[in-house]
This record gives C-alpha cells, structure tokens and sequence, in this order.
C-alpha cells in the first residue's frame, strides 16, 4: 500500500554523461524510521538523494513521497546536502540562517512571523546553537555550521527528512546532540534518512538501513541486513572497513547471545 511508506524508488537509473552511477534502484522506506544509508565512497548515496530530490535529472525510474510526486508535498520533505551549499559569507546571522529554513513556507524572510521567530529559537536550541543565535555565520566554526544548517532543515517542521552525512566534520558530543534529536522527531512519528559512514555506530543509532553500492545491495530492518554478508557485497571482500566491521558485527553478536 502506497500509502504506508514515505518514500517508494522503482527502477531508478542515474548516469552522469555515459556512466551509470545508480543502476535499477529500488527500495521503499517506511514511516517513523531512522535510515542509514550505507555505502563506500562514489557508491551513489549523494546521487540518490539529490535524485530524490528531484536536482539530477534519472534516465528512468519513479520516485512517490507519501504516495505523490514530491511537487505534491514539497513542504513535507527537508534535504540537508552533504557540503552546505550555503555561502558561509553572505552577512546573515545564524538565527537570520536558521529562519531562512521557513522560507518554503513563506517567500521572504521579511514576511517572518512571531511564530516563525519562536520556531528557529527552539532549532537554535535544540542544537544547542542559542548562545549564537546573533553572531554572523562566517564567524562559526565549521561543526557549528553544520549544527545551524540541520536547524535550518528542523524549522521547516517536515515529516520526512533526508540528510547527506549530517556528522561529518562534528565532534562526537555534536553526534549525539544529533541522534537525540533525530530519536525525538522518531518518536513524534517522523522519518529520518542519513548517510553514515561509520560501521561502528551504524547499528546502534539506524532502525532501518539501506545497503548502496550502484545498486541496493540490501534494504531492510538493521538486524536483518547489517550482516558481515552484506557489508562483503556492499564494500568488496578485501575491504579493511569491512573486515573492521565483520569483526565488531561477531563481537557484538557474541556480546547477545
Ligand atoms: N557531477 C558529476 N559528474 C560526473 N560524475 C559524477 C558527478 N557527481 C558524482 N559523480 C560520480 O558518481 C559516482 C557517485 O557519486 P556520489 O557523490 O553519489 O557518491 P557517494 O556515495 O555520495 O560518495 P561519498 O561517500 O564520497 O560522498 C562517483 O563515481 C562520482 O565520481
Ligand atoms: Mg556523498
């Protein structure tokens, strides 16, 4: 039933000029889940989610958010790429930064409203930015401009966030931060995707996990597709990361037993 999952991928091809970068992809993402995207560098995890997003044009494939085409239910869906593509000197404050993320609701920033105002504060918050709220972006340094920028994504009150890598270059403390959040926003029946790149935190903080390289290796509940297996198909066998990973996965399943 459509209806059921955020976000349902047919038969989705990528190329960029003559080269296939994502090949026959399909999964579908059920509601009020925390995703990892998992995958080696160049396996494709940026060029999904910008397709997704509707910035890269696929060869093929169909691509239903909620059930709908994503112009049907844009405000419901927050993207976080993977470099902010934000200009880190334009004269803005990082509240002014964080406020901007209303825009799709709003146009322009000076139509702003009380209500507005109190949502980037609580962002602010949350991401424990508040102390910052005033000081001119170009000012931070770069793990609390990655901070501002889930804010940025957080005051636009989607039910369906995807993030490219939202832990690259933060501190470990900033990560937790983070994974509370994303746990809050699950628990209010939100669904959160993210590319991750550390295999020893993955089936710890993911519920659900998507397994890329060119093509969906594996999609499923963690305890079902994190599997030294699968890692062997998604990162190749003489992987030092897999091997890493194979050994932390019988570990731990020693540790359950
Ligand atoms: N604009 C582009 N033009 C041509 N090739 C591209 C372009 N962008 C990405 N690629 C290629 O497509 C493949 C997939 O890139 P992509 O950025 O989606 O990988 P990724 O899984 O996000 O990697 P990473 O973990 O390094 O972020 C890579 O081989 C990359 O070199
Ligand atoms: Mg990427």
């Amino acid at each position: 039933m459509p209806g059921n999952d955020v976000l349902c991928v047919e038969e989705l091809t990528v190329s960029y000029e003559k080269t296939s970068v994502l090949w026959d992809v399909h999964f579908k993402i059920p509601q009020g889940k925390l995703i990892g995207v998992i995958g080696p560098n160049g396996a494709g995890k940026s060029t999904l989610l910008k397709s997704v997003m509707g910035l890269l044009k696929p060869m093929s494939g169909e691509i239903l958010f909620f059930g709908k085409p994503l112009s049907q239910v844009r405000q419901r869906v927050a993207y976080v790429p993977q470099r902010s593509s934000v200009d880190w000197n334009f004269p803005i404050t990082a509240f002014e930064l964080v406020l901007m993320g209303r825009y799709g609701k709003l146009g322009f920033l000076k139509w702003t409203s009380k209500k507005d105002k109190e949502a980037a504060k609580k962002a602010l918050a949350l991401v424990e930015m508040e102390g910052f709220a005033h000081r001119q972006i170009s000012q931070l340094s770069g793990g609390q401009q990655q901070r501002l920028f889930i804010a940025r994504s957080l005051v636009q009150e989607a039910d369906f966030y995807l993030m490219d890598e939202p832990f690259a270059g933060i501190d470990i403390a900033t990560e937790k931060v983070l994974i509370r959040i994303f746990e809050e926003l699950r628990k209010e029946g939100k669904t959160i995707l993210a590319v991750h790149h550390d295999l020893n935190t993955a089936s710890d903080y993911f519920d659900w996990m998507l397994l890329l390289n060119t093509c969906v290796i594996a999609a499923g509940p963690t305890r079902e597709v994190f599997t030294p297996e699968n890692l062997a198909r998604t990162y190749g066998q003489s992987s030092l990361l897999l091997k890493e990973a194979a050994s932390f996965i019988a570990k731990k399943s020693q540790g359950d037993s």
